[in-house]
């Protein structure tokens, strides 16, 4: 039961399958896609429109090679892709755990997915071309700890699904591209390995941090999707978090470097006053140590140091909630104040400011 419990956190079973507003895990949250828009189903046992009617062997058919108990292919959008590696005992775990929930009548929407994916076969050739459904085999040259890590993180966690790169149709680029940082609803999610990790000077202690409390100090806090990432995680053992840290850690590549210095604009503008007016109070604070300031100075922003605006325009837009252990740590959403070019020209004002060894956005 309890493992149950763990395994259905990690793999942020929840955050998908409630709708916005909606009864937990009763589905209908809409998932954007390249492809149209689908929606997440009913994990409660109801029996007419959940699972309660699923056999183990329906539900271990749909999570590891993505076909539904009646029979049709469901869009890689639901990462079955990494919930195939999952182990025989945390399936039968989490299967367990999902009929403890309280059953919950409701239907869902029907997919609106374009030509030719709004045929369903057109996945199981998708599935021929990109899905290898198998369990991972420890690597014995690796540590014990390492091992759980690598299987909690490309598992269940699904870290993937986030942050690797996708191709044109939508799947998961492996080798040198996986974890090496994705645009995801509008975010940017960082690079996890290789050189950009390792220039950050991601180790296991600030990883650790990171996942645990939301925050690395002075390195980066978790917003936007991450933040619901670690809120999530929240049931899980110290072990477990401190075995992913250990394999994230060992995927960075080269040495630490620091932030770059802040660069002030030489002439002072209209854009320079907006940023002094309405978010120097938290992020340069004239006194330091205010309540409400941001933890992490802007030059380590990752949406700042991203390879497109997009995600600094999201956040401006939409502000922050920071993870449940961090009161005080909300940024305000700008995106009724602020019109469509100011927030162009604040990011531009950004880029140069605080990351004034990367080129300016085209
Ligand atoms: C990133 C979002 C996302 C996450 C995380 C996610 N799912 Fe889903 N899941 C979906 C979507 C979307 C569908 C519907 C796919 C379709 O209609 O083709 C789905 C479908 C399913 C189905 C098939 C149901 C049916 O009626 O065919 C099962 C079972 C399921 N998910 C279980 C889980 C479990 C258990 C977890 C956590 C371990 C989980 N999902 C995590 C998005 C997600
Ligand atoms: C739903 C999408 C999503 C999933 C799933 C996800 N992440 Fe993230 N992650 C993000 C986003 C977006 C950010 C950037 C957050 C920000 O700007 O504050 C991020 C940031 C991070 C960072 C900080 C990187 C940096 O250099 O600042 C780490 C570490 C991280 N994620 C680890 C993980 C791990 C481990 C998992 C799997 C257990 C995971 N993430 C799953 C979206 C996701
Ligand atoms: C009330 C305080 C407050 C104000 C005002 C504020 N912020 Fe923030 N900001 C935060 C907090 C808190 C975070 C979360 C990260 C942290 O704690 O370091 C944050 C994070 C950020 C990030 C980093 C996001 C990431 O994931 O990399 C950027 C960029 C940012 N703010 C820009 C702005 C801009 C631009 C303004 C003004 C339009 C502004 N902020 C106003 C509190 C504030």
């Amino acid at each position: 039961m309890q493992r149950g419990a763990e395994v259905f956190a990690l793999g942020n079973c929840a955050t998908c399958h409630t709708a916005e507003g909606g009864i937990a895990n009763a589905g209908g949250r809409a998932v954007e896609t390249p492809f149209g828009t689908l929606y997440t189903t009913n994990l409660t046992p109801d029996p007419e429109t959940g699972l309660g009617a699923w056999s183990f062997t329906a539900f271990d058919r749909a999570m590891r090679q993505g076909i539904s108990r009646a029979g049709h292919n469901l869009y890689p959008a639901f990462p079955y892709t990494s919930f195939a590696k999952l182990s025989e005992e945390d399936m039968y775990a989490l299967y367990g755990y999902l009929q403890t929930l309280p059953p919950v009548r409701a239907e869902v929407p029907q997919a609106q997915m374009v030509f030719p994916t709004n045929l369903r076969a057109t996945t199981s050739v998708w599935n021929l071309l990109y899905h290898r459904p198998a369990e991972l085999t420890p690597d014995p040259a690796q540590s014990e700890v390492w091992n759980r890590g690598r299987y909690l993180v490309e598992g269940a966690g699904h870290c993937s699904a986030c942050h690797s790169p996708r191709n044109a149709l939508g799947a998961e680029q492996g080798g040198a591209a996986a974890l090496s940082g994705a645009m995801i609803k509008g975010w940017f999610a960082p690079a996890l390995a290789g050189a950009p990790a390792g220039a950050r000077g991601w180790q296991v202690e600030s990883l650790y941090a990171y996942l645990r409390h939301g925050v690395a100090p002075g390195l980066a806090a978790a917003s936007g999707p991450m933040a619901d990432v670690v809120e999530s995680l929240s049931p899980l053992p110290d072990a477990d978090i401190r075995a992913m840290a250990t394999y994230l850690a060992s995927l960075t590549e080269g040495e630490a470097q620091a932030a770059p210095a802040p660069q002030l604009p030489a002439q002072p503008d209209a854009t320079h006053r907006l940023f002094e007016n309405a978010c120097a109070t938290c992020h340069e604070p004239a006194i330091a140590g205010t309540v409400t300031a941001a933890h992490v100075p802007l030059g380590q922003s990752m949406a700042i140091r991203a390879p497109s605006p997009e995600g600094l325009a999201t956040v401006i837009r939409e502000g922050l909630t920071a993870p449940f252990s961090h009161d005080l740590r909300d940024m305000p959403a700008f995106g009724g104040e602020l019109s469509p070019d100011q927030i162009e020209s604040l990011s531009a004002y950004l880029r140069a400011r605080y990351a004034p060894d990367l080129p300016a956005w085209p």
